[in-house]
């Protein structure tokens, strides 16, 4: 199959992994997300920012099966996720980094982790999964007998994709993993999230923090009251006149 072609498919090909495409989304009578188009390549990191209320967890919902679309379609390669529970679309490879990281504070770096593995599939490789996380975040192992609690914000973060990656994802969805971390440990973080890359994820990055997120990914879509308002490589978004005086200050 050439690239021609799987790009003139509706369904994935190998190239494009996870995709929506017009997506319509309400709460109850509300509406605010309105025909999103967006898709992410194998091995790609791609931002999706906005400001408050742009419709960005909205979007993340929907493809972590939490909540189901009015119109269009979630696509995980030949998936349709429309309506498909999230253990299920956890099980299929898509993982969910939450907002608020959501750890139990009370429980130990390393039950934190082992939470991740739950999956049939993933079970009977624990061990060299935890052993995957210890490895790319030494710091998680020196820390695996404290409770999560005592963590400090950034560490924190590690822990939550920690845990997703226990369940051996193919797709990472990060929700706002900067959210009230100190501007150095908002860097160390973006830069923990770029070398995912090196474990062979493919992710999609929800943020407002709009500077940091174009520094680390490949491209990036800029939603504005739920419509999608800006797309390209980031590195173009990062030097874009009106981008940088709606989001950069500049
Ligand atoms: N559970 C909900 N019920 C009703 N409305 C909601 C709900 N969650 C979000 N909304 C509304 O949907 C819109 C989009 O919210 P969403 O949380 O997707 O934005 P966001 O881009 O993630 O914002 P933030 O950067 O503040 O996290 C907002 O107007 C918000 O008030
Ligand atoms: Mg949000």
């Amino acid at each position: 199959m050439t690239e021609r072609t799987k790009v003139a498919q509706p369904v994935s090909g190998d190239a494009e992994v996870l995709s929506v495409r017009d997506l319509d989304v309400a709460y109850g009578e509300v509406q605010v997300v309105f025909g999103v188009s967006l898709h992410v390549a194998k091995g790609e990191l791609v931002g999706l920012v906005g400001g408050n209320g742009s419709g960005k967890s909205t979007i993340l919902r929907v493809l972590s099966g939490m909540l189901r679309a009015r119109g269009g379609a979630a696509q995980y390669r030949d998936h349709n996720l429309n309506g498909v529970p999230p253990y299920r679309i956890t099980e299929l490879g898509v993982a969910h980094v939450p907002m608020g990281r959501q750890l139990f504070g009370q429980m130990t770096v390393e039950e934190n982790l082992l939470m991740g593995a739950y999956l049939p599939r993933t079970r009977e490789r624990r061990p060299q999964n935890l052993q995957r996380v210890y490895d790319f975040f030494p710091r998680l192992k020196e820390k695996r007998a404290s409770p999560a609690a005592a963590l400090s914000g950034g560490e924190q973060q590690m822990v939550a994709i920690g845990r997703a990656l226990m369940s051996e994802p193919e797709v990472l969805l990060m929700d706002e993993p900067s959210l009230g971390l100190a501007p150095l440990v908002v860097k160390e973080v973006m830069r923990v999230i770029g070398s995912l890359r090196q474990l062979g994820l493919t992710v999609l990055l929800v943020e407002q923090n709009v500077r940091q997120v174009l520094k680390v990914t490949d491209r990036a879509y800029v939603l504005e009251l739920g419509s999608l308002v800006r797309e390209g490589p980031s590195a173009d978004l990062l030097d874009d006149p009106e981008i940088r005086r709606a989001y950069l200050g500049v």
